[in-house]
């Protein structure tokens, strides 16, 4: 039978980070479990940090769990891993697993830039702002290292004592189902040869030192086509951009923005494309400002959006897009360790927000993404490390795009509306706008 959408078997792995007995994760994981269970051909594999030991020092004679971890790692099409805040970060017993998993993946995740995994992460507290978000960030960003794709986050309180509340039990359902469906998109992309030439919005946020943002974008570009994919570029060098302000009556009621400036370009050639791929110079501890003004209206955006698609066509609140577009990003700073590290992360969690697919490349001095130090544009070549990292990310967002596009035409039947989001307005799904694309 050919596959589908729907009858694609995938294999979920749930890790339960709990180290206690009879955990809150536990019944937060029950909930996922029911969630993919709702998803044909879905299946599930089970592991578990609770008395796991990995033959640290101290524990040699306690039974070592890691080949059993790596090999349901291995074998799975999505990965979900579930923890508690143990002091603003996951349990420490999780770390020793994942950072072996990290040690036995890399040669192969360094030879190939396959991206054939979904990736999951819930993670709860007891503390009202127990920083759950910086433990799931973590996790986001171990994923990225080990190839897989950060598809879905969920973060949530469980006050102490108490039991978890309806709200984050039917939150964790809806995850399951999710990460399911973002297993079968991803083994769909993989199932058949990419046929479908994406549309790549190379960005340049060079505006630090824009001769070698310049450069790099250059560079970057070359090698996307050479990869098999279209690009758009879009500068932010020398561009007036207004930030935010929170004035959401304006374009909550009339859908743009009172601004009349840069952002309607970039916003245009954003909804247009397949994949991202951002070159942002990080000379202030990050990414540029003007990124962050950028993606400050590019987000409020798709809530204002979503409000008036409720008012006025009376659409379900929160029904969101799943972007699904593969993204990746080079960073390059005058200072050897100035931010170049934190610019990339800023992005990854804005597009885990949008749904989007962050890549990392395969560089395993900067794992999530090309990063570079580079003071002026002839030392660019100098660093072979660094333009091996461009190029290959490059390469692996072009060849993620198109196989992620091929899926979204060949299965165009079975794929959800979810998965294809409006080419016109932001944080709206439509479908139909990809029948002509597709030729259907
Ligand atoms: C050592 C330790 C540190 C903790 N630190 C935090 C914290 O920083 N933030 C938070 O929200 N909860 C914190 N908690 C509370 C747990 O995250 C919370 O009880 C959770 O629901 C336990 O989940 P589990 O039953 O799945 O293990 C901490 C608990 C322990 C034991």
């Amino acid at each position: 039978m050919a596959p589908t959408f729907e009858n694609i078997p995938v294999e979920i792995l749930i890790i339960n980070g709990s180290p206690r007995p009879k955990s809150n994760t536990s019944e937060l994981i029950r909930h996922v479990s029911d969630g993919i269970a709702t998803q044909q051909g879905a299946t599930i594999s089970e592991f578990s940090f609770l008395n796991a030991h990995f033959g640290e020092i101290g524990y040699e004679d306690k039974k070592n769990s890691f080949d059993e971890l790596l090999s349901k790692w291995k074998s799975a099409d999505g990965v979900i891993i579930a923890a508690p805040i143990y002091t603003a970060d996951i349990p420490g017993a999780d770390y020793t697993g994942l950072d072996l998993l990290d040690s036995a993946l890399e040669p192969d995740i360094g030879s190939v830039g396959k991206y054939d995994k979904a990736g999951g992460v819930l993670i709860q507290g007891s503390a009202p702002w127990g920083l759950q978000e910086l433990g799931a960030q973590h996790i986001i960003e171990r994923f990225v290292g080990l190839h897989t794709i950060p598809a879905e986050r969920l973060v949530g309180r469980i006050a102490d004592k108490e039991r978890p509340t309806d709200d984050l039990l039917s939150a964790s359902y809806s995850f399951g189902q999710d990460i399911a469906k973002h297993a079968k998109l991803i083994k769909l992309a993989y199932e058949q040869p990419q046929s479908e030439r994406a549309n790549i919005l190379l960005l340049n946020a060079g505006v630090e030192n824009p001769d070698v943002g310049n450069e790099i974008s250059a560079r970057a570009k070359s090698a996307i086509e050479a990869a098999g994919a279209n690009v758009t570029t879009h500068s932010f060098i020398g561009k007036a951009l207004e930030g935010c302000r929170h004035c959401i009556g304006f374009c909550g009621s009339k859908g743009y923005c009172q601004y009349d400036d840069d952002f309607s370009e970039f916003l245009s050639k954003w909804l247009a494309a397949d994949g991202y791929l951002t070159v942002v110079s990080a000379d202030v501890q990050g990414q540029p400002a003007i990124v962050r003004r950028a993606l400050d209206r590019l987000s409020e955006h798709v809530f204002q959006t979503g409000l008036r698609e409720l008012i006025q066509n009376g659409a379900p609140m929160f029904n969101y897009p799943k972007y699904s577009r593969p993204s990746g990003v080079i960073s390059y700073g005058r200072r050897r360790y100035g931010g170049q590290t934190e610019a990339i992360q800023s992005l990854i969690a804005h597009d885990v927000h949008r749904g989007n697919y962050p890549i990392g490349g395969r560089d395993p001095h900067s794992p999530l993404g090309a990063a570079g130090f580079v003071v002026q544009v002839s030392q660019l070549g100098c660093d072979q490390f660094f333009t091996e990292a461009i190029d290959r990310l490059a390469e692996d967002v072009a060849d993620f795009s198109n196989r992620i596009l091929t899926a979204k035409k060949i299965y165009y039947n079975t794929i959800p509306e979810a998965f294809y989001a409006s080419r016109e307005k932001m944080g709206v799904r439509d479908k139909e706008v990809y029948k002509n694309e597709f030729g259907y």
